[in-house]
């Protein structure tokens, strides 16, 4: 039978590089594998009792909608967590409560761009960024970032040079995935110039801002310019919350039209879910800022065990980040999505393995990822130095190492 055509927006849409081998995997398991997972950012860590505890204390007889900004409690305590963690603040009603920080940047290619407006990125980026560009008819700019240069941002003079009249915004993700990377305030304040003085936005995903390391202090484009109607920031309780599955997001800026408008978008999903909203709101209101340093900790330590153990394989050039996490590492293959499936199908050690992301799919600009792959460090560090050791071996026996 003849099957109606769908969207051109549909069939452009990329799946996600995160997920793509995980058939290879599922198969790797049921011949009673175990795969150490370094492919996708889902922190193993436990969620805090305080949000399931908020999740108890509804006892409404009527799950009715929230209202389309989300529920001013979860504001005001997201806005106090924030002051009392990091000594800056927002006023709620310059938030918007979005359904993870993935709603928050649909809301925002919408909301910034017309179809066939451009966007700058960083590359490599974050996968979905493309995914989100795809459905909304963005076309993104790609500027290429370098693992030998820490993946720093390029020059701005470069940047302003990949302005056109076509561009409505620069997307930039800080601390970064897939790089691990953070910006500095020097960095992010010249992004915010040219914007400022190009007239377009300046998005800042900070997913991942609490997660750095080495004594940095996290760090927020809002600290720069809190007033500025150019900027935007994304936010989530995803990561920093081990949250995943609440799906709680939000856009924070001081631009009253952006807001205005937003609201509207949201009016007409109607609203992000009820009780998640009111439980992060009770987490929020009692956890201990402490939680986050125990998060920060916890990543940083990870971080140290994987950059020790990965820089004892020959021929892998890892960067070491310095937040969220995740790096990505080059290896001595031709092909990293075939090691990556060769890892899963092929070898084991004491009926062990490794599963990674190839880094290809998190770079726009072809051919660079390569050789490339990405690890999330989600485990704990025994796990980790253990994924390096399989992945040592691994490379030695693989038949396809770069010539
Ligand atoms: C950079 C970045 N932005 C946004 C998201 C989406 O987060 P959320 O779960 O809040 O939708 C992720 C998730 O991995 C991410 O890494």
């Amino acid at each position: 039978m003849k099957l109606p055509q769908l969207s051109r927006r549909a069939l452009q849409t990329p799946a996600s590089p995160i997920r793509r081998l995980s058939p290879l995997a599922r198969a790797a398991r049921a011949q009673g594998k175990t795969t150490l997972g370094l492919n996708i950012g889902q922190p193993d860590i436990q969620t805090p009792p305080e949000f399931f505890e908020g999740l108890e204390q509804f006892k409404n007889p009527i799950l009715a909608y929230e209202i389309s900004e989300g529920n001013l409690e979860l504001r005001k305590a997201w806005a106090e967590f924030l002051q009392r963690s990091s000594a800056w603040t927002i006023a709620p009603e310059h938030m918007l409560i979005t359904m993870g920080a993935s709603e928050a940047l649909v809301f925002l290619f919408m909301l910034c761009c017309d179809p066939d407006d451009e966007a700058i990125i960083f590359d490599p980026t974050y996968a979905n960024y493309m995914g989100f560009a795809s459905i909304t008819g963005v076309r993104l700019r790609p500027i290429l970032s370098l693992l030998d240069d820490g993946f720093a941002l390029p020059s701005i003079e470069h940047i302003a040079e990949r302005v056109t009249s076509h561009t409505r915004m620069i997307l930039l993700c800080n601390p970064n995935n897939p790089t691990g990377t953070v910006y500095s305030r020097e960095e992010t304040q010249a992004l915010l110039d040219l914007c400022e003085e190009r007239n377009i936005f300046l998005i800042v995903d900070e997913t991942y801002r609490e997660i750095v390391f080495d004594g940095a202090k996290p760090f927020s484009i809002l600290e720069l310019a809190p007033q500025s109607p150019h900027v935007i920031v994304v936010d989530s309780l995803s990561k920093r919350f081990s949250l995943c599955g609440a799906r709680i997001g939000c856009l924070m800026t001081a631009n009253e039209e952006v807001l205005q408008k937003a609201l509207n978008i949201a009016q007409a999903r109607l609203a992000a879910p009820t009780i998640e909203q009111l439980a992060c709101a009770h987490m929020l209101r009692t956890i201990s800022p402490e939680f986050i340093h125990g998060i920060r900790n916890t990543f940083e330590s990870r971080r140290n065990a994987l950059c020790t153990a990965a820089a004892k394989i020959p021929g892998v050039k890892m960067h070491c980040p310095a937040g969220a996490f995740y790096t990505i590492a080059r290896l001595p293959v031709d092909d990293s999505e075939d090691f990556a499936s060769y890892l899963l199908t092929t070898f084991e050690d004491k009926k062990e393995t490794v599963f990674v992301a190839p880094a290809g799919g998190f770079y726009m600009e072809s051919g660079q990822g390569q050789n490339k792959i990405r690890i999330a460090f989600v485990l704990e560090e025994a796990k980790l130095t253990r994924a390096m050791e399989l992945m040592g071996k691994a490379l030695q026996m693989y038949p396809g190492r770069a010539k």
